[in-house]
């Protein structure tokens, strides 16, 4: 199959791409490697360093003749997206809306969005399902939304089809520092340097951590199955910040004291999605522990790793 995929030398992007390569698909990156780097990417993939708002993106779209596309380009520092809304609008909104634009433009028949548990915002629940209010406390949740909307238009319009893959937090190896799941990398760097790890806030706060290469099979899987639905892509349990930085302290060895400061804006309490409906529709299971995947990622990091983020 040929695939575009936006923001494919990003974190997730670039795990994603070396799933497609290994199944054999022919793998088309867009990116503006504002966050992503080219050396993620292997040589059999095509890279075009190209912003998803450039007002020519149809006729590049047009020239690949992609079949499908996954769209993980985005701003996914949550925090900018409140210190800068202008930025996170213009990149997660009308970017969004460009490559949909795009996608059906140059006859694509699939398209994958990269959407997110900022879209519910803050809740009781135990467990939240897609049928949950969306009710973001982010600009960063309420641009994930307006993308999802978008998708949904032009799938009810064009021949096109939708999915939306709502990740919780996302680790693993390659990860930057800015990103929702950006502090496993955080602990796990500031911890083989030697450093304190900082906890924003008193640590008790629940995050749902599910690991990168999971998501990435997650993507691809639902380039064939799951047509379109919405699916939350999560482990379905809850691991507070606290454990998890006691968690990385035996993994990297350092178990120094951690310090604890002022939680942030726009930073959600409790975190834990659903994922029955992944199960059922694209048959995925997240397989990788959270043991498992954080020992990758310290080996990751351990050995070299990205040294920028
Ligand atoms: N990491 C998480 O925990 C998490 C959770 C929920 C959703 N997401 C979503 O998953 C997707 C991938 O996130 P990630 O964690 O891999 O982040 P990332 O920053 O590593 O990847 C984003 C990629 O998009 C590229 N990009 C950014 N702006 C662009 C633009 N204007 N034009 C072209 N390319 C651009 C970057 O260079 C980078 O390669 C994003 O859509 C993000 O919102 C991530």
């Amino acid at each position: 199959m040929r695939v575009l995929v936006t923001g494919g030398a990003g974190f997730i992007g670039s795990h994603i791409v070396e799933l497609l390569v290994e199944r054999g698909d022919e793998v088309t990156v867009v990116d503006n490697l504002s966050t992503g780097d080219h050396s993620r990417l292997s040589r059999d993939v095509q890279l075009i360093e190209k912003d998803i708002r450039a007002h020519d993106l149809t006729d590049l779209f047009r020239s690949i003749r992609p079949e499908a596309i996954i769209h993980q380009a985005a701003q996914v520092d949550v925090a900018k997206s409140m210190s800068e809304p202008l930025t996170d609008g213009t990149v997660n909104v009308m970017g969004t809306l460009n490559v949909v634009d795009a996608a059906v433009k140059c006859g694509a028949w699939k398209i994958v969005f990269a959407s997110s548990c900022a879209v519910y915002g803050e809740t009781s629940e135990e467990k939240i399902t897609e049928t949950h209010p969306i009710r973001p406390i982010s600009l960063y949740g309420a641009s994930k939304c307006l993308g999802e909307w978008y998708l949904d238009w032009y799938s009810r319009i064009y021949e096109i089809e939708a999915s939306v893959l709502r990740y919780s937090n996302v680790y693993g190896p390659r990860q930057g520092v800015k990103g929702e799941g950006g502090v496993v990398s955080i602990f796990t760097r500031q911890l083989l340097a030697g450093e304190t790890p900082v906890i924003f806030g008193d640590g008790k706060q629940t995050r749902d951590f599910v690991f990168v290469k999971d998501v990435a099979e997650a993507n691809v899987r639902a380039l064939s199955s799951g047509l379109g639905t919405i699916c939350n892509i999560s482990t379905g349990t809850t691991t507070t910040v606290q454990r998890l930085c006691e968690l990385l302290q035996i993994e990297t060895g350092n178990r120094g004291e951690i310090s604890y400061q002022a939680e942030r804006s726009g930073d959600i309490r409790h975190s834990c999605l659903d994922n029955t409906k992944a199960k059922e529709f694209l048959g995925w299971d997240p397989v990788t522990t959270l043991r498992k995947g954080l020992e990758e990622t310290v080996s990751f990091f351990s050995n070299g790793g990205e040294a920028g983020g």
